[in-house]
């Protein structure tokens, strides 16, 4: 529980430093009750993109606090952990990237999850985030797509969008390769009229027994929107806060499949280091090396621009 005094610290903190903090939905509930802004990754990188202050505390994996500083470099960006890294976003070879520049030429694209470093995201063309992956991979004038790191979301959109010839990587998410199909279907028998939500960096077999599949948000929305009452959640626990702030007093239920699904990076990020980093400015982002900025900025700048 965050105490009274602690959010008047924060408070206190953010006007002094002129600083706004952004928070995941899979971090701790206290580090999202800190927070001006609590969203999926691309709401998230938005808000970096156009919010007018001069500090602003990442409160989730690396990847994102460096997208935030690409895309606002002027900004100080804070990381609460610096160490809560992403481990699917190192999950890629740069010679799979050149291999297929070779093969397809200039009929390819390279569409990276920004769940990866910002020297991937130099080696691409287009970013994306789980939100609106079919929709870029789509308007992509490519026809063969290699789609890197994460190869069940790259699956996901290969089915949404046949008309594209998608490549995929072998990088995935250890939380969410996790969830099995048993439990699923357990969670199915055991809860019968609820909807499966799932996040798509989940297996196919787990995506196939979905009744919706998107990003957090989009996993929110669909259940705040449902005439269901009951839920069968396949991502990360953390969205369980937001999930039943948005349904209070509505009745409805969320369950998640057995082993519950957390990220241990997500997980360290908490209310306190919120504080500390606020008050201490420390776990500064810097800027990556000269030679990656361009590259990766402008992949980040072509999905913000696609995702319109
Ligand atoms: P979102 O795109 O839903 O924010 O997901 C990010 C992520 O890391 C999921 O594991
Ligand atoms: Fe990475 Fe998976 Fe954690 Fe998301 S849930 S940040 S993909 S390890």
């Amino acid at each position: 529980m965050v105490s009274d005094e602690m959010r008047a610290e924060a408070k206190r903190l953010k006007r002094e430093k002129d600083a706004v903090v952004l928070a995941h939905y899979y971090v701790t509930p206290d580090a999202q009750e800190l927070a001006d802004y609590v969203g999926d990754s691309f709401f998230l990188s938005k808000k970096a993109a156009t919010l007018d202050c001069k500090t602003l505390v990442f409160a989730g994996v690396r990847f994102m606090a460096e997208s935030a500083k690409l895309l606002s470099p002027g900004k100080t960006v804070l990381m609460p952990e610096p160490s809560a890294d992403c481990p699917m976003a190192h999950m890629v070879q740069k010679a799979t990237v050149d291999a297929a520049r070779v093969k397809y030429g200039d009929d390819l694209a390279v569409a990276c999850y920004v769940n990866s470093t910002t020297e991937m995201k130099a080696w691409s063309d287009v970013c994306v985030t789980s939100s609106n992956a079919v929709k870029i991979v789509r308007a992509l004038p490519q026809k063969n797509v290699l789609f890197i790191p994460d190869m069940n979301l790259g699956h996901y959109v290969a089915l949404q969008v046949p008309e594209k010839n998608v490549i995929l990587n072998d990088g995935f998410c250890p939380t969410h390769e996790a969830i099995e199909l048993a439990e699923v279907e357990t969670a199915r028998r055991e809860h019968p009229g609820a909807l499966v939500l799932a996040h798509p960096e989940c297996g196919d077999w787990v995506l196939r027994e979905s009744d919706v599949v998107g990003s957090t948000s989009q996993i929110i929305e669909a259940a705040v929107a449902s005439e269901a009452s009951e839920f069968v959640v396949c991502t990360v626990h953390g969205v369980i806060h937001e999930l039943e702030a948005r349904t209070a007093g509505t009745g409805k239920r969320f369950f998640f499949p057995a082993t519950t699904p957390v990220c241990p990076n997500m997980a360290r990020v908490t209310a306190e280091k919120v504080l500390a980093c606020l008050r201490d400015g420390t776990g500064e982002v810097g800027l990556p090396d000269e030679s990656v900025i361009a590259g990766s900025t402008r992949a980040l700048d072509l999905m913000l621009d696609y995702a319109k």
